[in-house]
């Protein structure tokens, strides 16, 4: 990706997420690489440039990744990505260079952070009115109450959590009414189809699920993928992961307390196999966000203390789970446990991470 930033021409390796400053002599060279050339080809092609000149820019285009060798991994995983992500720069750009590789921010970084782009700034309002139009007052509290909307009024962040084990019935009930599939109907141009309780764009469902099992009474702890077909967990590794869980979500502490996490993965081909527009991307983000919240409500409903992570290290979750972020990519992560305190106020806590990574200086 190629723009302007402060009268430099940046050219960006969004897989590797790494940016560069471009000058004439390395743009004239990149043009030249449209397709396979040796750095020879180059050299005598180019004419007013000497050979070491050329080799030396081609070496460093390489160093930076915005070169790459024939039959090189980077070339193999280069095919694979245009293979999976068949759809037009956009999305993958965003996907790819929104990755987190670093560890958490420290409490210092967050403080500068907070110092240098918030403090003393006024905020939007949070609300939104038009005081001139005509208004009408509703409800607030619809004469029609279900269990279901107290359960909506309950649903809140838990933090802090004690660590003791959820139930088998539990978790059985967790994964069902959130993946599980609760129908599935056969449709003549695009084969079986499922119904979950959460919608999907297209009736794709490309999300899966992993399930970190650190406390849940009858399962061994370890890390296992959700079978939506058989409504079964397949062990995947075996193992204590309570302190990776706090790696993996790039320092968030609770997790190691949560009975169990659940690290949602994206399946690029089952969406791109029917959609060619990069617009469909939203799709994974917005699949992923009804996912969440059904599973918020019903750890809520079952009395369960749960939270939502979106801050997490893609690249070593994916490394963790064996998957190669290209043909499936985590998405987000959702836990549960039992709250420490049982309150039913919102925890006030606000996480405030959401900078993470902190904006680059540049
Ligand atoms: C897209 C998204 C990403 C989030 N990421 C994080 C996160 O990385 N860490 C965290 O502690 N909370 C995260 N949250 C939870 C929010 O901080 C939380 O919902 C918010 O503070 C409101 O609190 P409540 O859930 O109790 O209503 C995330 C929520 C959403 C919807």
């Amino acid at each position: 990706m190629m723009y302007f930033r402060r009268e430099h021409l940046i050219a960006e390796n969004y897989m590797r997420r790494r940016t560069f400053r471009i000058d004439l002599n390395a743009m004239t060279l990149l043009s030249y690489f449209s397709n396979w050339r040796t750095a020879s080809e180059a050299s005598e092609s180019l004419s007013g440039y000497t050979r070491e000149s050329v080799f030396h820019t081609i070496q460093s285009l390489r160093d930076s990744g915005l070169l790459i060798t024939k039959d090189s991994t980077e070339n193999k995983l280069e095919n694979k990505f245009g293979k999976e992500w068949q759809w037009p720069t956009a999305s993958r750009y965003y996907h790819f260079s929104t990755k987190i590789d670093d560890p958490h921010n420290s409490t210092e970084e967050i403080n500068r952070y907070y110092d240098k782009y918030l403090k003393g700034r006024r905020q939007p309002p949070i609300y939104k009115s038009y005081p001139r139009q005509l208004k009408i007052d509703l409800l607030k509290e619809p004469d029609i109450e279900a269990p279901f909307f107290a359960t909506l009024r309950r649903r809140h962040s838990t933090r802090e959590l004690s660590g003791k084990p959820i139930s088998f019935n539990e978790m059985s009930r967790l994964a069902y009414y959130t993946w599980g599939r609760i129908s599935s109907y056969k449709t003549r141009e695009f084969g079986e189809l499922l119904h979950k309780t959460s919608p999907s764009a297209g009736a794709r469902h490309p999300i899966e699920t992993y399930a970190i099992v650190n406390n849940v009474e009858g399962i061994e702890p370890g890390i296992y993928h959700y079978s939506v077909r058989d409504h079964s967990l397949e062990l995947l590794k075996a193992g204590d992961f309570r302190e990776r869980c706090v790696v993996l979500t790039a320092g968030h502490s609770w997790t190691r307390n949560a009975s169990a996490l659940f690290v949602m993965t994206a399946v690029v081909a089952r969406t791109a196999w029917k959609y060619r527009v990069p617009r469909v991307y939203r799709a994974f983000l917005l699949d992923a966000g009804h996912l969440s919240q059904s599973f918020l409500l019903i750890a809520t409903a079952l009395g369960l203390g749960s939270f939502c992570i979106g801050i997490f290290r893609d690249n070593l979750i994916e490394k963790e789970l064996n998957i190669d972020g290209i043909s499936e990519t985590v998405l987000f992560a959702v836990g549960v446990g039992h709250a420490l305190k049982s309150h039913h106020e919102p925890d006030q806590s606000v996480y405030h991470d959401y900078s993470h990574p902190l904006p680059s200086e540049a």
